[in-house]
């Protein structure tokens, strides 16, 4: 919102104003401008700006002299833009106006030809969607970033064996690199979310729909399309103007990253404690206590995991501003960009900060090694090892939870149990179940696709490398 001025202005200077006999109230002024959040946008209203002016003057809609002079002028208050030159006032109601006056004063009134068979409906769509194309390239890069990192200590980390979780009690051993490498698939499910929309709703261009209704001018919008690098044009004037599904889609897909990255952070968290201690994050990358000396806190990794909070309430803003929004375009509208550009800049500082975070943790085999030695993480080996010999996997479990009561209250793990012990349990435990209940066995034998085997794994990172690699 702008700082209201303080008399009331002519009506003359809006460009609306024909049909007014008195200028807006100052306070209304300054509540719907949308100045402050739209600027951004400026680069992209001028590309939209020149391809229709190239596309009417082809048209022969204005002559190809007035379109000369449009794109010149254009490109003057983007140079002006560019230096920080360029001066706004509180009467610019929002980034298109700015454009159209600043084009005026450079250029004169052939300035008012532009907005020819166009509508400020048509062209913020139009300008939001060539922001998002921008931002979600450099966001897939970014998420790309996340995940060579990631891979990177997979790789580093190769066959080092740490708990996997359910229920956070210990249910199995894996590879770290198995679990570094799960968090990974996510992202690069966000990765393809993000690139369906670049292919879909961001291949189709607004402009062309106008106000809501299409234009009496024989524009040619196919042209546009081609100038602005979209592959197709929207087919509905009436859907087009009032249409922010490829917003809802954006930050659904940011909202999901934003779980994701908070489900990887809560477990950096939970996983630097002292009672954990399976990694240490570098001091770079953590923080100090001001009143606590001993202290060391894993702030950003706690930042990311909040950071969810926004994007998912961006998700929820722009749904809650579509609810029962009658067609075509309405005012609330213009309250889409401030959850669209936070939820880009938020992802965009995620996907700086998170890499080198990744890059600079160090894993303690020897803890995760010992905490497998807790919660009897490989009892389902011993289950397996009886149906190997054809016992019914429920009769196997059932055995096998006795020796694990046993040995619980015995204060030992099933590796303290004899043969003949396991033979108490269940007659059919052979000579190998001592041999079968090792961590290291226990991880070896899951070779199943998408296991946790050396193997299965080294193969993941084969494949997430080469998917790394091409088509950056
Ligand atoms: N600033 C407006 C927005 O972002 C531009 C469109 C205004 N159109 C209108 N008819 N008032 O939505």
């Amino acid at each position: 919102m702008a700082k209201p001025n303080k008399k009331n202005q002519v009506a003359s200077s809006k460009a609306w104003s024909g049909r007014f006999t008195k200028g807006p109230d100052p306070r209304a002024e300054a509540f719907s401008s949308s100045l402050a959040v739209d600027i951004r946008l400026l680069p992209f209203d001028i590309v939209g700006s020149q391809a229709h002016a190239e596309m009417l003057a082809q048209q022969k809609i204005i002559k190809s002299t007035e379109a000369k002079t449009l794109q010149q002028g254009l490109k003057k208050v983007l140079d002006e833009w560019e230096r920080g030159k360029l001066e706004t006032n509180a009467r610019d109601e929002d980034v298109h106006m700015l454009v159209e006056r600043r084009l005026r004063e450079l250029i004169g009134s052939v300035a008012g030809k532009l907005h020819t068979a166009r509508s400020r409906n048509d062209q913020v769509v139009t300008d939001l969607k060539l922001y998002l194309r921008d931002e979600v390239e450099e966001l897939i890069a970014g998420l790309r970033r996340v995940q060579r990192s990631l891979l990177k200590l997979a790789e580093k980390h190769g066959e080092w064996i740490m708990p996997g979780y359910t229920h956070v009690q210990v249910a199995q051993p894996v590879l770290a690199a198995h679990w570094l490498l799960a968090h990974l698939e996510a992202f690069h499910r966000d990765e393809k979310r993000l690139l369906a929309l670049r292919q879909g709703a961001l291949e189709e261009l607004p402009l062309g729909a106008a106000a809501l209704a299409g234009t009496t001018h024989p524009i040619n919008r196919t042209l546009v399309a081609k100038y602005l690098g979209f592959k197709q044009v929207t087919a509905n004037s009436m859907d087009t103007v009032g249409d922010r599904d490829f917003c809802v889609e954006f930050l659904a897909a940011a909202a999901l990253c934003g779980v994701h990255l908070s489900r990887l952070a809560e477990e950096l968290v939970w996983f630097s404690s002292s009672e954990f201690k399976f990694i240490t994050m570098d001091q770079g990358f953590s923080t100090g206590s001001s009143i606590m000396p001993q202290k060391r806190n894993p702030d950003i990794a706690e930042l990311l995991r909040g950071k969810a909070g926004r994007l998912t309430g961006h998700l929820v803003n722009m749904l809650t501003l579509l609810k029962g929004l009658p067609l075509t375009y309405n005012r609330d509208l213009q309250e889409d960009k401030e959850p669209v550009f936070d939820a880009a800049d938020t992802l965009l500082a995620v996907f700086v900060v998170l890499p080198p975070m990744l890059d600079t943790l160090t894993f303690h085999r020897e803890r995760m090694l010992a905490a497998c030695g807790q919660g009897y993480p490989t009892a389902t080996e011993a289950a397996d090892h009886l149906v190997r010999q054809g016992v019914p996997f429920r009769e196997a479990h059932e055995a096998v939870g006795r020796a694990v009561t046993f040995a619980a209250g015995q204060g030992q793990g099933l590796e303290a149990l004899t043969q003949d012990q396991w033979q108490g349990f269940h007659q059919a435990f052979q000579k190998g179940i001592l041999q079968d209940i090792t961590l290291k066995n226990s991880v070896e034998r899951k070779k199943s696709l998408g296991g946790t085997a050396p193997a299965q794994v080294r193969a993941a990172c084969v494949q997430v490398r080469r998917r790394l690699t091409e088509n950056k």
